[in-house]
């Protein structure tokens, strides 16, 4: 055997058990992410809010995308900056700099006094790119694409992003980044831009939920997983699509007796806003 196929082995072998590590990771313990960031605790989509997740131990940042005016990404849940800023309007309305002019903290703490701080006052509503520079090293990402069907062409920059960063690609353990959607089609846009990047496709049914065949064959000619309200869930969904070897991301599990059930039906991981209690249950579980 040469060098060149020695290193290639070599080169295989590392991909597959940095891989499996992955797989190995979430299928033995569910993985925790900071819906919003730790959102229960600090305004949605803010550095302080995803500072605050990493800090409470969640293993992903779970981020909205929107895009402004002039084509800039940034994090937020809304179409429009009602809610969470002191503003109004569509997103798409505003460049990046009037956008930045808002207040996305102060909502907070005028909604939510016992839990207000004088620091949250003025934050700004936060870039891919901000939030990238400051957690990319240390955090991992689940992206979604919103109202993609508003912002034709975000799918290309949030790849080329990605990229330009080093979070995606060959060399980069899969799953630093995983992209979710409610839209099949901007999914499958980025299972064509790039195919190694995880998608997960996103469900939205709020009654008791059944998953056919079919449903779980289509998914998973473009995605590896699936998330949905824990609410409509129960264990034989679960098990039937961890059997067709999806995995499965049930959102917004703030209570820790949901967390409890969820984590006996074998979950891959959930969504919470409390990332502090979805870590407690799990440490406790472990020291049993
Ligand atoms: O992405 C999972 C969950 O966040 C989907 O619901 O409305 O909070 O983005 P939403
Ligand atoms: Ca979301």
């Amino acid at each position: 055997m040469n060098w060149m196929c020695r290193a290639a082995i070599c080169a295989a072998s590392l991909v597959v058990l940095t891989f499996s590590h992955v797989q190995a990771g979430t299928m033995q313990q569910s993985v925790n992410i900071s819906h919003r960031g730790a959102s229960g605790h600090a305004p949605e989509h803010t550095l302080a809010a995803y500072e605050l997740g990493q800090i409470m131990k969640g293993d992903y940042i779970e981020i909205d995308l929107q895009m402004t005016k002039d084509g800039e990404l940034i994090a937020m849940h809304d179409e429009t900056i009602d809610r969470t800023t002191d503003g109004t309007g569509t997103i798409k309305e505003f460049t990046l700099e009037e956008l930045k002019r808002f207040d996305a903290g102060s909502w907070f703490n005028e909604a939510y006094p016992d839990k207000a701080k004088p620091e949250y006052m003025g934050l700004e509503v936060p870039t891919l790119r901000e939030v990238i520079d400051r957690f990319g090293a240390d955090a991992n990402f689940f992206i979604e694409t919103k109202s993609p069907e508003v912002y034709p062409g975000l799918e290309e920059k949030l790849v080329e992003i990605l990229y330009e960063y080093n979070l995606v690609g060959e060399e980069r353990q899969s799953g630093k980044v995983i992209i979710q959607s409610f839209s099949a089609e901007s999914l499958k846009k980025i299972r064509q831009l790039d195919d190694s990047i995880p998608l997960v496709q996103l469900l939205s049914y709020y009654a008791p939920a059944v998953i056919t065949n079919v449903e779980v064959t289509k998914i998973k000619e473009y995605a590896s997983g699936i998330g949905m309200h824990f609410t409509a869930i129960n264990p034989v969904y679960v098990k039937r699509v961890l059997d067709s070897g999806l995995r499965i991301y049930p959102y917004t599990v703030n209570e820790k007796e949901d967390m409890e059930m969820l984590l006996d039906w074998g979950v891959t991981g959930m969504f919470t806003n409390y990332p502090d209690r979805l870590e407690e249950v799990i440490s406790n579980r472990k020291s049993k």
